[in-house]
C-alpha cells in the first residue's frame, strides 16, 4: 500500500482511488477534488461529519485561479508571499467547486502546499487532466493528524484498500496544520492559526484587522469538531505526577517520576514534534499527559489554540 510512485500516484487518484501524502504541515488523505465518489470516501475513512468542507490542493497559482471567482488583492499578495507553503485562503468558489467540497458554502478553502512530494503529485495529477486533490488530515475525525508514513498508516490503514495509496516523505517539518485566512471580504480573518503568523499577514497585506481567532459561521476550525485530541487525558500548564507524560521546552525540567515526551528547544520544534509526543503518550497508554505550553505570538498561537482543545476535549470526557 506503501508507495513512493508519485506518477502511479496521480494515475491512482485519477481513477478516483484515495492517496494519502506528506504537505509541510501534516499528512493529508487526498481525493480528486471534482469526483463525488471519491471525496464520499474520504469522509467515510476518517469518520468526518459530512458538509464539513476540505481543503483544494494544487500546485500553482495559476490553477488555484479555476477554482475562485475572485481574488481581492490582499490575497493575491498573500498568495505570491507564502505559496507554496503553510497557508490556507478562503476565497469565492468558482462553480468548479461543487457543494461536497465546499459544504456547500459560496466559498472554497486553497493550498498549495511546498512538500516536493506533494507538488510533484499535484503537478503529475494536474497533467493527466486533474483540476486539484481534496485533501483533509490524514486522521480519524477528531484524532492527532498523522505526521509521518506510520501514523498515517496506523490512523487510517485498516480503512483504505488495496487500490488506494500512501506516499512516504519522512516527518513533516511544520507538524501543525496551515494558517487559514478567510479572504472572502474586504479584510483578512484569521480562522486557524499557524506557521504564517498575524505579524506576516498584517505586513504582506499592509492591513490592520483583528487578532482574534474567529471560527467561520460553517461547521468549520474553531469548533469543538475538531479536537485534535489523544486518548490520554491533556492537562495544560499544571503539575506532573508520577506517571504522567510530560511535554515542555527543554529548558523545563522533568518532574520527578513523570515521563518526558518530548523536549524541544525551539518554538519550530515544539510544533514539529507535538503530534508525534501526543501519540508517543498513547502507545505508552498513559492516562495524563502534561504539557507546559510554549509562550510567544508566532507560532505559539497555532500550538496553543491546539493543545486548548485537546485539553478541552479529553477532559470533558473524563
Ligand atoms: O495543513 C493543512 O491544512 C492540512 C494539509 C493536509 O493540507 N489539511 C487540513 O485539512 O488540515 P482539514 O480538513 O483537517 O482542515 C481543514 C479545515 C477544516 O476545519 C474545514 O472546516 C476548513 O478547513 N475549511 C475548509 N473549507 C472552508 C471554507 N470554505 N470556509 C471555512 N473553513 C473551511
Ligand atoms: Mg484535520
Amino acid at each position: 500500500m506503501t508507495n513512493n510512485n508519485v506518477k502511479v500516484a496521480a494515475r491512482t487518484l485519477k481513477m478516483g482511488k484515495l492517496v494519502a501524502f506528506p504537505t509541510e504541515t501534516v499528512y493529508g488523505l487526498g481525493a480528486d477534488a471534482t469526483n463525488s465518489e471519491a471525496v464520499a470516501r474520504v469522509y467515510s475513512v476518517k469518520n468526518r461529519p459530512l458538509h464539513h468542507p476540505l481543503i483544494v490542493h494544487v500546485s500553482s497559482l495559476k490553477q488555484a485561479t479555476l477554482w475562485v471567482n475572485e481574488m481581492p488583492e490582499y490575497a493575491r499578495k498573500l498568495a505570491l508571499e507564502f505559496w507554496p507553503g503553510p497557508m490556507t485562503l478562503i476565497l469565492s468558489r468558482s462553480n468548479l467547486a461543487q457543494g461536497f467540497i465546499t459544504g456547500n458554502q459560496a466559498t472554497v478553502a486553497i493550498r498549495i502546499p511546498s512538500h516536493p512530494i506533494a507538488i510533484d503529485l499535484l503537478m503529475e495529477f494536474e497533467s493527466l487532466g486533474g483540476a486539484g486533490v481534496a485533501a483533509p488530515s490524514a486522521n480519524k475525525f477528531g484524532a492527532v493528524s498523522p505526521t509521518s508514513c506510520n501514523d498515517v498508516y496506523e490512523e487510517i490503514g485498516v480503512a483504505l484498500s488495496n487500490e488506494d495509496l500512501i506516499l512516504d516523505g519522512g516527518k513533516c517539518d511544520v507538524g501543525i496544520e496551515s494558517t487559514i485566512i478567510d479572504c472572502s471580504s474586504n479584510v483578512p480573518r484569521i480562522l486557524r492559526p499557524g506557521a504564517i503568523t498575524y505579524e506576516e499577514i498584517s505586513h504582506v497585506t499592509e492591513l490592520k484587522f483583528p487578532r482574534k481567532i474567529t471560527s467561520s459561521q460553517v461547521k468549520a476550525p474553531g469548533t469543538l469538531d475538531s479536537h485534535y485530541a489523544p486518548k490520554a487525558r491533556v492537562k495544560l500548564d499544571t503539575k506532573a505526577k508520577q506517571g504522567d507524560g510530560f511535554i515542555a521546552m527543554a529548558g523545563i525540567p522533568t518532574p520527578e517520576g513523570a515521563i518526558r515526551l518530548s523536549a524541544p528547544l525551539t518554538s519550530k520544534e515544539y510544533a514539529r514534534e507535538l503530534y508525534s509526543a501526543l501519540r508517543l503518550g498513547d502507545q505508552q497508554k498513559l492516562k495524563t499527559i502534561v504539557v507546559i505550553q510554549p509562550k510567544g505570538t508566532g507560532i505559539e498561537i497555532g500550538i496553543r489554540e491546539r493543545l486548548m482543545k485537546s485539553a478541552n476535549y479529553t477532559n470533558k470526557l473524563t
